[in-house]
């Protein structure tokens, strides 16, 4: 583990609504790592960007008769307050259609050329005659040709996950009209040449998901082909060449690109070298499973293709998609719940916790299941670590006046329960490092139903021996345990902070800490209140209710 870190998180497309999908798979568990890392010691920083360029965007824009800008500029605050609603905290949320983005996609682009990665080449694309435009990419609507699927784009079936380049049957995404087809020159970028140093980045890259490196390996194999880099539409990256007025680069030419422009924006603007920040860094990316071509390939390729200038990624974690209900989340159907409407109702923890400990560290799709959402909540967060932590400081505050008494026996159950303590910081840590943040999060309810069935056995309301050891090694778990959900469940940490009487911010301790009886006698508690609510069945009723119609 190096000592600093670069986190980013697949950029989200300024194209509507957060969603709970979105979270799941890469925001929730890139800003659970980067909040670990820096209790690791570890100076790190988790960048994020809207991405603001690509058709469909520009065809929502044209819909609702904005200007791109405009409409990227409304959707990238909304995004950066939803994500704020989740306590999901970037250090530095820029956009890929900021001055510095630009530029710094095109001075790739000229380096790509001048090194010879770059070609042209006559290429016949569809047209409508109707809106006088090229139709790349979600201009066209048609049948995969790998699964039949009607009604997909040439850049994404959304059935089969391939990219069809040709559909069948094509239609104008705008019109429904025929196209016709219209010779048009595009600049190409030469994958297939990379295919060597690709193949030994993924061999010499121990920390990426051996299951994605078995496919991409096999994508290599079968053959890589040079790529399309650019397109005939007014929104995006201009290329930097006379002869090339009118094209722009196809989004996922410069996307990815933003995780570096936007990290060095932030990073220089505080006086850091950045290159020399980002060589010397764990450089993480946390995806969804749909792109991960596009990371497994274009990103590390253009990095190569530019002397490794900037190093490739040593982590790319990918996980699954969410459904919602056992179906595919879909918003024209309603079947999908904003996080907007969510933290209206629950407060941002709950989905925090859900999500986290269903989310595996693989590509399995996840299930969010309203019954089973309350079920977990009720069960895990309130009967089990809610309860933990109200009934220890409870009773400590009205037992003991909140002062923490001195340990009055040391016999067996003490024993174990403090080695269970002192063992919490290097078991949950092993997972995090393997990048299993739902098992340690698993990990840490157990500690805690462990405390509940210790604080039973112990009866200390019956004030006989051992009632004030109960108390101190009680406490003191509640404390390890907030300390050790701090990254998970931050606006529950800080408040079970408060009640523990701790001076400061929580973020600053270390995971180390989550392994010392750091609480010692004569501490005094802060006030203490219940710290969750139970969600009642009426309200999952009409939630559930509420899905699928208009
Ligand atoms: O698939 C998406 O939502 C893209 N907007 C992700 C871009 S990530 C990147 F590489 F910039
Ligand atoms: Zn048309």
């Amino acid at each position: 583990m190096q000592k600093r870190a670069i986190i980013t998180s697949a950029l989200p497309y300024a194209n509507g609504e957060m969603h709970i999908g979105h979270v799941a798979s890469t925001y929730l568990p890139a800003d659970v790592v980067t909040r670990f890392l820096r209790m690791r010691g570890v100076e790190a920083y988790y960048i994020c960007a809207s991405d603001d360029f690509g058709t469909p965007i520009l065809i929502k824009s044209e819909q609702e008769s904005k200007t791109p800008a405009d409409y990227t500029a409304h959707w990238h605050r909304r995004d950066q307050e939803d994500f704020e609603s989740m306590d999901i905290c970037f250090d530095y949320f820029y956009r890929t259609s900021a001055p510095e983005c630009v530029a710094f996609a095109q001075k790739v682009f000229e380096k790509l050329n001048a090194a010879g990665h770059i070609y042209t080449n006559n290429i016949v694309q569809y047209y409508c005659e109707n809106d006088r435009k090229f139709l790349p990419d979600r201009y066209i609507l048609g049948e995969c040709p790998h699964c039949n699927a009607t009604d997909q784009y040439s850049d994404l079936c959304e059935s089969c996950g391939s990219i069809p380049e040709q559909v069948n049957n094509p239609r104008c995404a705008i019109c429904g009209q025929t196209p016709v087809s219209r010779t048009t020159n595009h600049y190409f970028f030469k994958l297939k040449d990379l295919a060597e140093p690709l193949g030994r980045w993924l061999d010499t890259h121990p920390n990426l998901q051996s299951d994605v490196k078995r496919y991409v390996r096999n994508w290599i194999k079968n053959g890589l082909v040079d790529w399309d880099i650019t397109r005939d539409i007014p929104w995006g990256v201009p290329v930097p060449l006379d002869e090339a007025s009118g094209k722009v680069f196809y989004g996922w030419f410069d996307n990815h690109l933003s995780y570096i422009s936007s990290t060095t924006k932030f990073l220089s603007e505080r006086g850091i070298d950045a290159k020399e920040f980002w060589n010397t860094a764990d450089i993480y990316h946390f995806i969804g499973k749909d792109i991960v071509y596009h990371h497994y390939l274009y990103l590390p390729a253009i990095r190569l293709g530019i002397n490794s200038e900037y190093k490739l990624p040593d982590y790319m974690p990918v996980r699954g998609h969410l459904k919602l209900q056992s179906q595919k989340l879909s918003k024209s159907r309603n079947w999908y719940i904003g996080l907007r409407d969510f933290v209206k109702i629950f407060p941002p923890d709950y989905l925090r916790y859900y999500l986290l400990s269903a989310t595996s560290y693989s590509q399995q799709d996840l299930n969010f299941d309203w019954d089973d959402f309350a079920a977990r909540i009720n069960s895990d967060l309130i009967d089990n670590l809610g309860n933990f932590v109200n009934r220890a400081l409870g009773f400590a505050t009205r037992a003991y006046g909140g002062i923490i008494p001195e340990p009055d026996t040391d016999d067996k159950s003490d024993i174990k329960v403090c080695q269970a303590i002192e063992s919490l910081a290097t078991e949950t840590s092993r997972l995090m490092e393997a990048g299993h943040t739902d098992r340690a999060l698993r990990t840490i309810l157990e500690f805690s139903a462990r405390f509940n069935q210790y604080f039973q056995h112990k009866e200390p309301w019956r004030r006989k021996d051992g009632a004030q050891a109960c108390i101190f090694y009680s406490v003191n778990a509640v404390y390890s345990i907030t300390v050790a959900i701090s990254p998970f469940m931050p606006g529950s940490s800080a408040r079970i902070w408060h009640q523990l009487g701790m001076p400061g911010d929580i973020t600053k301790s270390s995971w180390s800490d989550i392994s010392k009886l750091a609480i010692k006698p004569g501490h005094k508690l802060g006030a203490v209140s219940p710290l969750f609510t139970k969600i009642k069945k009426d309200m999952i009723h009409d939630l559930k209710s509420k899905l699928g119609s208009k």
